[in-house]
């Protein structure tokens, strides 16, 4: 593979990846799940720590999970996530999530003030938006505390999402699915010496799905990075 090959072929897999919402029922083959967690698992990590694992679900057992996350938040049960969160976002991260927000529901024909198809939409990402499968990443409660295992948990699973999309198949990272980490816990039988961090829906993505085609907005380059030192 030449030079210009290598670069395109990795720029289409990371530049043409989009968040996927909507799915096709058809399931993933174990293999393929597999073959993907291993290319990510290539990802580096503190020290080589790699203190991530994965726990892959699907069938009965993800359909408990939809139906205990759908019944909390219809239960208003407040969040239980295994991590320090943030208080809601403000200024300009509010603006960000705000802007995707206004993307995925102008495409979704979802009016602001039209509550009824907004608790749809929240309802839809509890229940892993309808994904065949879903990827439970979790890490090693010894590091527990320590800011760099959740760092290294991003890095696998970004490789995760941009391994599945190179094969034709689509994720969404979300934390709707593990805000309710019990029922995660429960239905996916996770032992208590692993932290949940995040969750990964995955399956192949339905082509006629308005927010699949919705791409997210980055803020320039200039405005994220300083070069220090340099002559040109
Ligand atoms: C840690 C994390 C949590 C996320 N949680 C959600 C979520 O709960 N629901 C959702 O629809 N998208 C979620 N996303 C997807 C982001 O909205 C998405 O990555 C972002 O808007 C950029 O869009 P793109 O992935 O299409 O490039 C999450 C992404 C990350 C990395």
């Amino acid at each position: 593979m030449t030079r210009d090959e290598k670069i395109s072929a990795y720029d289409s897999v990371v530049r043409g990846r989009r968040s996927i919402r909507g799915y096709k029922p058809d399931p993933v083959p174990r293999a393929l799940l597999c073959e993907i967690i291993a290319v990510a698992m290539r990802a580096p990590s503190s020290l080589n720590s790699q203190p991530w694992n994965f726990t892959v679900v699907t069938g009965e057992p993800l359909d408990r999970i939809r139906a205990g996350n759908t019944e909390r938040c219809l239960a208003n049960v407040p969040e239980s996530r295994e991590f320090r969160t943030s208080e809601a976002y403000t200024g300009i991260h509010r603006e960000r999530q705000v802007e995707i927000a206004k993307q995925l529901f102008a495409a979704m024909g979802i009016e602001r003030d039209d509550k009824p198809k907004r608790l749809d939409w929240v309802l839809r990402g509890f229940r892993q938006f309808d994904a065949p499968a879903c990827i439970i990443v979790t890490y090693d409660r010894a590091l527990f505390g320590d800011d760099v295992a959740p760092f290294d948990c991003g890095a696998v699973a970004s490789g995760i999402v941009n391994a599945a999309w190179a094969r034709g198949l689509g994720c969404v990272i979300n934390s709707q699915g593990i805000m309710q980490s019990p029922v995660v816990r429960k239905h996916a039988g996770i032992a208590e010496d692993q932290v949940i961090q995040t969750c990964i829906a995955i399956g192949w993505p339905d082509e006629d799905f308005p927010a699949n085609a919705v791409v997210s907005r980055r803020k320039p380059v200039d405005e994220a990075v300083r070069f220090v030192g340099f002559e040109d």
